[in-house]
């Protein structure tokens, strides 16, 4: 046998997104392709995490997490989220929600096992169900409401379905689920009798309507697997702290997984992220949506302006944008277009998509302080003239 790749590492493609922010760098543009959020870290959680070193807390630590943290987050979840949970068996602390997913496919699905994802997905979901040898079966949401068809899923599942994800607030959609839509997934879930894996790393980063945690959904609890984290909500994505909430049975898996891939989240940033739930009030949080809806209608107002028609999303950080007007073939090529023009950088619809529904669509990414968000519209702006020169040039051609 010649040297190779695994059949699974050649199954797994390499992130768009990272692929776009490369290109970025290259042309020393505005970088809206990645969710980098690079607004402030709050005080105490940076001050936390610097006395957590001083104090000599750099050691391994449990593999579900330090103390000070498992029970911040507890208390956090009953007061924000309304789930109760005990901070010794049902929370586990891990590297970002992305460690928490990975872990938990690692700990609840067997190879083959069938998984449900609504597309446009967020593309870590899609390739760690692959690397897990799950097998994603593709739902679609519907622009410009990311509505679904619940014949859709029902058409979908099969015997060897065993689980769901929901990711609510949506990357990339912006898509906000209702009451009455999880209410429904979840007599799905209890039917066909899955599991339902919820991402709620944007939790806080609702414009229309508020969060709702399907762990507090009647009878969702015990197969609920519920992961969020601080990378968004305390702009710490280097950090690599989230958590997942669930049953103790499925806690005990999840955390063993978890010490095998990487033994623990980082033990001092561990203590940043508690002093932050602890410290930082309540309307820390309702800010982040206040400060959020400035910056997208900024963007979406712009889109609008330049032809891009944007569907403006009710919660995250994305916008999806119609990118018909953009010269080329593909979103891809569409999107390199709207970088080399304007020097600002976005994601390719394909990139959320198992087939070609996003082809014509363009993903923007509005977690940027507001001087560079300020910058991109301004450089956006100027799209309609690239266009009408490049349309000029090939008139001239002819
Ligand atoms: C839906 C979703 N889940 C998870 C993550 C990553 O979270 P973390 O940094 O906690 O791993 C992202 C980041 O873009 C995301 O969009």
């Amino acid at each position: 046998m010649p040297l190779s790749l695994s059949r699974r590492a050649a199954r797994t493609v390499q992130s768009e997104i990272r692929a776009m922010s490369i290109a970025c760098e290259k042309v020393q543009g505005i970088n809206l392709a990645q969710g980098i959020c690079d607004t402030e870290v709050p005080l105490p959680v940076r001050e936390g995490a610097k006395q957590a070193m001083d104090q000599g807390i750099n050691s391994y630590t449990r593999a579900e997490g330090l103390a000070p943290i498992r029970q911040a987050i507890a208390e956090k979840m009953q007061r924000f989220n309304g789930v109760a949970c005990d901070p010794e068996t049902e929370v586990v602390v891990s590297s970002g929600a992305t460690g928490a997913f990975y872990a938990a496919c690692l700990a609840l699905l067997n190879p083959g096992d069938e998984v449900i994802l609504f597309e446009p997905y967020y593309g870590y979901h899609l390739n760690t169900l692959i690397a897990a040898e799950a097998v994603p079966l593709c739902v679609t949401l519907r622009a410009p409401d990311w509505t679904f068809n619940r014949e859709d899923l029902e058409r979908t599942v099969t015997l060897r379905t065993r689980a769901i994800v929901l990711n609510s607030p949506a990357n990339p959609s912006g898509k906000v689920f209702t009451r009455e839509e999880l209410e429904w997934i979840a007599s799905f879930a209890k039917r066909h009798d899955l599991f339902v894996f919820t991402d709620e790393i944007y939790e806080y980063f609702v414009f229309e309507g508020h969060h709702i945690s399907m762990a507090t959904l009647p009878g969702m609890r015990e197969r609920t697997i519920t992961m969020s984290g601080y990378s968004k909500t305390f702009s710490i994505t280097g950090w690599r702290i989230g958590y997942t909430i669930c049953d103790r049975r499925w806690a005990q898996g999840i955390a063993y997984f978890q010490d095998l891939i990487y033994v623990c989240a980082p033990a001092p940033l561990q203590i940043g992220v508690a002093e932050g739930i602890r410290q930082l009030p309540e309307s820390f949080y309702a800010e982040i949506g206040k400060e959020y809806v400035v910056k997208r209608d900024m963007l979406c107002a712009v889109l609008k302006e330049i032809g891009l028609t944007p569907s403006v999303p009710n919660g995250a950080y994305y916008v999806l944008a119609d990118g018909s007007i953009l010269p080329g073939r593909t979103s891809r090529d569409k999107a390199m277009y709207l970088l080399q023009q304007t020097g600002v950088a976005t994601v390719a619809g394909s990139a959320f998509y198992h087939g070609n529904g996003g082809e014509n669509l363009i993903r923007f990414c509005f977690a940027k302080t507001d001087a560079e968000l300020t910058e991109a519209c301004r450089r956006l702006n100027n799209l309609p003239e690239k266009l009408r020169a490049g349309t000029l040039a090939a008139n001239t051609r002819e």
